[in-house]
């Protein structure tokens, strides 16, 4: 085990993992972070089982040499992909994350529970296995959703190109009965407005960030590796961010993304 003083590591395919980190310095402020923006390999919700576990692993390598403590895999796909053999292979502590369905349905809603999720993730068996504990009970729509997160990877979280895009994969579906929406996806997480307005009918958004970061915080717990001083230091050390594709453009973008998510919340 590393020392407390070391940073955690967290990875996505891109820019959805940020909207964990941000709940994750919510639960664990005094901690330091590497970021790891796969941007350059995403999206991943379109590659194979083997192609998803190859780039988690090399990631996982790159965070280890910057001698991270303990892991989050933020995003779905790369979970369901890999999470298990990474944490049969490496010896730090991996938390994964899965979509929030447990919670939206024990919420008790009226109306049906939307599922939104990469084509990857909704037609693994480990959410199919999690569909089939609640489906008898209540009306559940999953929704494979490809070609969101290659928009998302540009930025712009508001283009007509998204808009439109998400209208596409609502055709043949009745927005208005869905009471439920789940984030099944950390990309999605920038898509709340826009799926407001198409839904049209007040709806809520569950996703699996906070869950996964006070499963984080047990962990560290548990291993005895909570930072125990009492500032982080130096805001820019705080969160070091890193990208397998151009840093010039994605890092100033993580921390335009990381401010809009965090003001949001205030
Ligand atoms: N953020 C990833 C997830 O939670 C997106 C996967 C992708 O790159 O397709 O599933």
């Amino acid at each position: 085990m590393n020392d407390k003083n070391s940073p955690i590591g967290i990875f996505d395919s891109g820019l959805g993992g940020l909207s964990v980190l941000v709940e994750i310095l919510k639960v664990l402020p005094r901690e330091r972070f590497v970021y790891y923006a796969d941007s350059g390999f995403a999206p991943y919700g379109h590659k194979s089982r083997e192609e998803i576990k190859e780039r988690c692993y090399s990631i996982t390598e790159i965070l280890l040499k910057r001698g991270v403590k303990a892991l989050v895999v933020a995003c779905n796909t790369a979970t369901s992909s890999a999470v298990e053999d990474m944490r049969r292979g490496f010896s730090i502590p991996i938390v994964g994350m899965e979509p929030a369905l447990k919670p939206a349905y024990e919420a008790n809603l009226p109306g049906k529970i939307l599922v939104l999720g990469t084509p990857f993730t909704i037609n693994e068996p480990k959410y199919q296995n999690l569909l089939k504990r609640f489906i008898s009970n209540k009306e559940i729509v999953s929704l494979p959703c490809p070609g969101l997160v290659e928009l998302i990877e540009k930025g712009d979280i508001n283009s007509p190109e998204l808009k439109s895009r998400l209208k596409e994969l609502f055709r043949g579906l009745a927005p208005e009965e869905f009471s439920c929406v789940v984030l099944g996806c950390t990309h999605f997480i920038y898509l709340k407005s826009i799926l407001r307005e198409i839904i049209g009918a007040p709806v809520q958004f569950f996703d699996g960030n906070f869950g996964t970061a006070r499963q984080l915080k047990r962990v560290l717990k548990q291993y005895g590796s909570i930072r125990d001083v009492n500032e982080p230091g130096n805001p820019e050390d705080q969160i070091v961010i890193d990208t397998s594709a151009n840093p010039g453009q994605v890092i100033p973008l993580c921390h335009k993304l990381l401010s809009m998510l965090s003001d949001a919340e205030k």
